[in-house]
């Protein structure tokens, strides 16, 4: 509620000049008895816009409590979970992470055409089969061609000799600037990549590259789990990582994070930005402020400790789910640090795809996987009823 009373309120001076407003008082009452003591609920109304990137120095004078809150949340996301020493890195709110993916793309990209003197054809995004289809808008954006690994179909990692392979025929084709992309878990899978099997990879091969994280699923999980997490600030290969807190986190939609090491931000400057103080350095322009209060308010009160305990709930009852699934011979893939559990297609486990909203691998070309994700919602009730249903399917296929 302090960081609201440092930003201006559009009822209460004389500002004429911005083309912005509190929410529409007709629809959206700022005097609303459930407002009282809700600081996300009061920040709609108020409606602070958040435009350009907080961490750079100089922003918009009139938000300037609530992006505090932001640049607070990025140092604690950077810091204390992605362990990046204190105030090296820079980073925003984003609409999710579709777009900090595509901010990290869009930032290596004019890198290497500007230190370089690279060609778009010359550069590539490399990352596994299994990425997310945000590279592949990316791509489609910024005029770069993308190149997959293919991953082992159960161990779903990419091997060490394929990732030489590709790099290999990259590198005959004429690609010489890399983009590659690391997995800390998938959308699939939960799957891990080992950034050090590219970082040799590359380096074998002579070729600059830069590395991205997309931790938009796992990066709010895999950094708790873990006892030594190869992909955060303190591997010098990574320069920047995406979170995304509308997924685990479950905060509103809307709440991507990017954060990218100092002195990489300046690369997708828009200096035409120029009626915004401290230009914009970020993909979205205007966003809603309320977004960065929401997570930050989330993460502050459960804090470190309490945010092991609640992903180790999790953990627990996923562990509990595989138990069951091994007693049931069903073939899964799970990394031992995730709670999705992805299962192989059969004849029975379709049967229970609808009741269940199991999601596939693919909606168009006949699923080979189908997925559960272990959220906060889905208890070892609702799991024990899954399971039973599997159970039951099973034996009417032996009988
Ligand atoms: C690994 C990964 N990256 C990126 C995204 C894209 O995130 P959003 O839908 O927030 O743009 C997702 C979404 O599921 C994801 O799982």
């Amino acid at each position: 509620m302090n960081a609201l009373k440092d930003n201006v309120d559009f009822e209460d001076n004389d500002l004429i000049g911005v083309p912005a407003s509190h929410l529409d008082p007709k629809v959206f009452y700022s005097n609303a008895p459930i407002l009282k003591d809700a600081p996300f609920l009061n920040s709609l109304i108020k409606n602070p816009n958040h435009i350009g990137c907080h961490t750079l120095g100089n922003s918009e004078p009139f938000f300037k409590g609530t992006q505090e809150i932001e640049r607070d949340l990025i140092d604690i996301c950077a810091t204390d979970i992605l362990d990046a020493e204190p105030h090296s890195c820079d980073g925003y709110v984003a609409s999710g992470g579709t777009e900090a993916n595509i901010q990290a793309i869009w930032i290596y990209r004019n890198l290497f055409i500007r230190e370089h003197g690279a060609k778009h054809d010359e550069i590539v995004i490399l990352c596994s089969a299994d990425a997310h289809y945000s590279m592949y808008k990316a791509a489609d954006l910024l005029h770069l061609d993308i190149e997959l690994v293919p991953v082992d179909s159960l161990s779903r990692k990419p091997e060490k000799a394929q990732i030489a392979a590709v790099v290999e025929a990259l590198a005959a084709r004429g690609k010489k600037y890399v983009i590659s992309v690391v997995n800390m878990m998938t959308t699939m899978f939960g799957s891990v990549d080992d950034p050090d099997d590219f970082v040799h990879v590359l380096r074998e091969a002579g070729l600059p590259f830069k590395m991205h994280v997309d931790g938009a699923y796992g990066g709010f999980l895999f950094p708790f789990m873990c006892d030594e997490n190869p992909l955060s600030f303190a591997n010098p290969d990574i320069s920047s990582i995406t979170l995304d807190a509308h997924k685990l986190v479950q905060a509103p939609y809307g709440t991507g994070i990017f954060i990218s090491r100092k002195g990489l931000m300046k690369y997708v400057y828009t200096s035409e930005a120029s009626y915004v103080k401290g230009l914009d350095a970020t993909l979205s322009g205007s966003r809603s402020g309320a977004n960065a209060i929401a997570v930050w308010m989330i993460l502050s009160t459960y804090g470190p400790h309490g945010w092991y305990e609640k992903s180790q709930m999790l953990m627990m009852r996923t562990n509990w789910l595989c138990e069951k699934l091994d007693d049931m011979n069903v073939v899964y893939y799970r990394n031992p640090f995730s709670n999705i559990v992805t299962i192989q297609s059969s004849p029975e486990l379709l049967k229970l795809v609808g009741r269940f909203g199991l999601v596939p691998d693919s909606h168009n070309n006949g699923a080979k996987w189908y997925k559960i994700v272990v959220m906060d919602h889905v208890t070892l009730d609702k799991l024990a009823a899954f399971l039973g249903e599997l159970e039951d399917e099973l034996a009417k296929g032996i009988n």
